[in-house]
């Protein structure tokens, strides 16, 4: 909860700077319901979760997958129960505002994502939505005006596992939609049919797209991912900047045959050849000073028989850094290793970049609003950088971004694991509904 004193300070500032303020005595102070915020986490918890599991046990609730659908239709209707109209785009995101005192100003978005990974937790993302919500509760039950309009968003499909596309529907917005994006086949499911799975309308796709300026700014409250945070033992991180990332679609062709006949020294073995760039990928990210990082996380084996030697593998490489450079030299670096493992398995190995997400700063006035959005109530803050991607770094070209991060316990994620405390939990929202409050104050970010 808000301390008396912090709430007296916010409302001072604010009577100076917010002629639209109108709570008076009798009102409540806007802050978030934790109670509630910790209700609608665990309910969101059903959706996906593993047969005879508990909230303990995670979920999976992969875009467009049924717990993905079943769970967007349980959101629309706790978004009618905050006192806002739910609206989708034709890329399945969900949009819902609050009008502004001063409607010609632009919103200020707030929001993020509910699918997860397969086998994630219950706060990656789901955190973000659920707080967004409280921020429309804890202004409309202060009896608050803002002069923005607020604008609360719920993501599509941002995790990369469907499709190996990540930040999928927030990219769209920002304009990211090549020729055949929609055609793409994952699943046996076409992207445009996936799209109308989750209410969209790929036919439409177009006027998903907005224009630089269309919001104030953009917030977004997210659990860490990492350790930072736990392990200092302070509650809110302010982002600096989100990494960029690199992803690589790896097909290694080598000869399927049979695997009790075909002598050691004749084979043309697929995932032999795959797992030597494994182990390079891991060598070539860890061999030089620096924060990247290099992943193959995904590894699709053909025919995948105990008695045929595989003759083929699709993979997943990635790498990640705030510096895109950097990403393009172990991309290099990468694609020499795979001619080498190549000519010495007797096997092809082709690498295309099939992403990138790029590298985004937060804005230093966004930093500025969470940092005294914390200080008014007295928590203690810390800058750092996010190693993982976020809808965040695609709407940053389009309005000043920001990032709110607490902490993940044992830096622990993507897994069932991952854990926030409610108190964490409630800190975030609280500092959220402070920065929105505070941009708001401000005609120019
Ligand atoms: C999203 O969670 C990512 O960092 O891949
Ligand atoms: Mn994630
Ligand atoms: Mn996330």
């Amino acid at each position: 909860m808000i301390s008396r004193r912090a709430f007296l300070s916010m409302a001072g500032a604010s009577a100076l700077a917010s002629p639209m303020r109108v709570w008076g005595r009798a009102q409540s102070p806007p802050a978030i319901d934790a109670a509630r915020l910790r209700r609608r986490l665990e309910s969101l918890s059903t959706y996906g979760r593993p047969p005879g599991g508990t909230f303990a046990s995670g979920v999976s609730r992969v875009a467009y997958s049924v717990a993905d659908v079943t769970a967007r239709a349980w959101m629309l209707e706790e978004i009618k129960s905050a006192g806002v109209a739910p609206r989708l785009d034709a890329a399945g995101n969900i949009y819902a505002r609050l009008a502004g005192g001063e409607p010609n100003r632009p919103p200020i978005l707030f929001g993020s994502h509910i699918d997860s990974v397969p086998g994630g937790g219950n706060f990656d993302g789901d955190l973000g939505v659920m707080a967004a919500l409280e921020v429309i509760h804890a202004v409309q039950a202060a009896g608050l005006k803002t002069r923005h309009p607020l604008e609360f968003v719920l993501w599509a499909h941002e995790e990369s596992t469907a499709f190996g596309k990540g930040t999928a529907c927030s990219r769209i917005v920002a304009g990211d939609l090549k020729p055949g994006d929609l055609d793409q086949v994952w699943n046996g499911m076409r992207r445009a049919d996936a799209i109308r799975r989750i209410g969209g309308d790929p036919d439409r796709i177009e006027t998903v797209v907005r224009p630089k300026g269309s919001w104030h700014a953009y917030l977004e409250l997210h659990i860490e991912q990492g350790g930072t945070l736990d392990r200092a033992k302070v509650p809110i991180g302010i982002v600096e900047g989100i990494v960029a990332i690199h992803r690589y679609d790896v097909v290694v062709e080598g000869f399927a045959n049979h695997a009790g006949t075909t002598p050691m020294g004749e084979r043309q073995d697929a995932l032999v050849a795959a797992s030597t760039l494994v182990l390079a990928v891991r060598e070539i990210a860890a061999s030089r000073q620096g924060r990247q990082v290099g992943t193959v996380g995904r590894l699709e084996v053909e025919p995948n028989s105990p008695n045929v030697i595989p003759g083929r593998v699709a993979l997943s490489v990635e790498f990640r850094d705030l510096s895109e450079a950097t990403l393009r030299e172990l991309g290099e670096a990468v694609k020499a290793r795979a001619a080498a493992i190549a000519r010495d398995t007797k096997t092809t190995i082709a690498l295309t970049l099939a992403t990138t997400n790029p590298s985004a700063p937060a804005h230093a006035g966004v930093q500025d609003a969470i940092g005294r959005a914390a200080d008014q109530l007295g928590l203690q803050t810390r800058r750092l950088p996010s190693g993982a991607g976020h809808d965040a770094q695609m709407i940053a070209s389009l309005c000043p971004m920001g990032m709110i991060f607490v902490p993940s316990v044992g830096g622990i994620s993507h897994s069932p694991r991952e854990l926030t405390s409610w108190d964490d939990c409630a800190r975030g929202a609280n500092t959220l509904l402070g920065a929105v409050l505070e941009l708001d104050r401000r005609d120019s970010v």
